[in-house]
């Protein structure tokens, strides 16, 4: 089966940076077309020279990437530097990049992209705000019909928010964008909360990492090291919840994980709820099903996945 060409809409972030990274390691599955970078973890300039480092640090300084939306649509940017750090990617000592930025607008890299690729053959792969997905559904509408799936991490119904008490931060920061997309009608797979919290690199895991023993495997137990901070003081939990590499993860081996098509409405509406990823998921509503929502994985099938992979690069 030839590989699935996709888009990585991204605001790198460690854990973006290790979905990026699995994708870069696994040709067979995945052909990256490009990187469109946005605002959300840390502002636009750090999330493009993020995405640009760890393209070079996976050896593959020909991949596109392009610089997006450096505020949500209509809101307040909100960034999140006390998750990840002030650079977004810190953690690591990593150099900078000496690959370009692509010219031009990321928004129109992926417009262009799907009026030059047949219908239903790209893959959209969202792991930040949805600013850019959404900026492209306004100014060319009719790609939402080219668009093969949107495979993106956000959201959350049983685990509620880890921004506000109800939102998750790449719905919060932008949920006019996700308004915008939730009600495309493009075939959605959302990885929320409820499934990436359970994808937990506890301290087996990330020694895995480490006896890789390459800059990559480094790289990303440094990474971790760093990012569970956040987490374990405020969940308790085991380790660091890997959001975004689910979503690469979904398209090598969509089979790790198991949810339910449902209606999942944005609350734009009321500042309590901002954000919230409304997900009928006992179906008590009319509201037609529009998403796949993740709500499970195996675990250990992810990170055996995911560790082969990486030591890959
Ligand atoms: O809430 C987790 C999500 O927000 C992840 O994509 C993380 O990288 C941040 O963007
Ligand atoms: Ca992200």
């Amino acid at each position: 089966m030839s590989p699935r060409k996709i888009i990585i809409d991204t605001d790198p972030g460690q854990d973006d940076a290790v979905a990026i990274l699995l994708a870069l390691a696994s040709p067979e599955e995945i052909d990256v077309l490009g990187i469109s970078c946005v605002a959300g973890n840390v502002p636009l300039a750090l999330t493009c020279k993020n995405a640009l480092i760890i393209c070079e640090l996976a050896g593959r300084p020909d991949v596109p990437v392009y610089a997006g939306s450096e505020q949500p649509i209509s809101r307040r940017l909100v960034t999140a530097e006390h998750v990840h750090g002030e650079t977004g990617l810190n953690g690591p000592v990593l150099p900078d990049p000496k690959m370009p930025l692509q010219d031009g607008h990321a928004v129109d890299f992926i417009i262009d992209t799907l009026r030059r690729e047949p219908p239903n053959t790209v893959t959209l792969c969202a792991l930040g705000p949805l600013t850019n997905v959404a900026k492209a559904l306004q100014k060319a509408p009719e790609i939402a019909d080219r668009i093969q799936e949107l495979v993106l991490m956000g959201g959350a119904y049983f685990e509620v928010g880890n921004i506000t008490p109800t939102a998750e931060f790449n719905i919060y920061v932008d949920p006019q964008a996700a308004e915008i997309v939730f009600k495309s009608g493009i075939p959605i797979v959302v990885f929320p909360l409820d499934v990436t919290h359970k994808a937990l690199v506890t301290k087996p895991r990330n020694d895995a990492f480490r006896a890789l023993a390459t800059p990559v495997g480094n790289a990303v137990a440094e990474m971790t090291d760093f990012f569970e901070r956040f987490d374990k003081s405020k969940y308790d939990s085991e380790g660091a919840p890997l959001h975004d590499p689910c979503v690469t993860a979904y398209i090598i081996a969509s089979d790790i994980f198991s949810g339910r098509h449902v209606n999942v409405e944005i609350e734009t509406g009321s500042e309590l709820t901002m954000g919230m990823t409304v997900a009928d998921w006992w179906d008590v509503t009319d509201r037609p099903a529009n998403a796949l929502f993740i709500g499970d994985l195996d675990a250990d099938r992810f990170f055996d996945l995911l560790t082969a992979r990486l030591a890959r690069l």
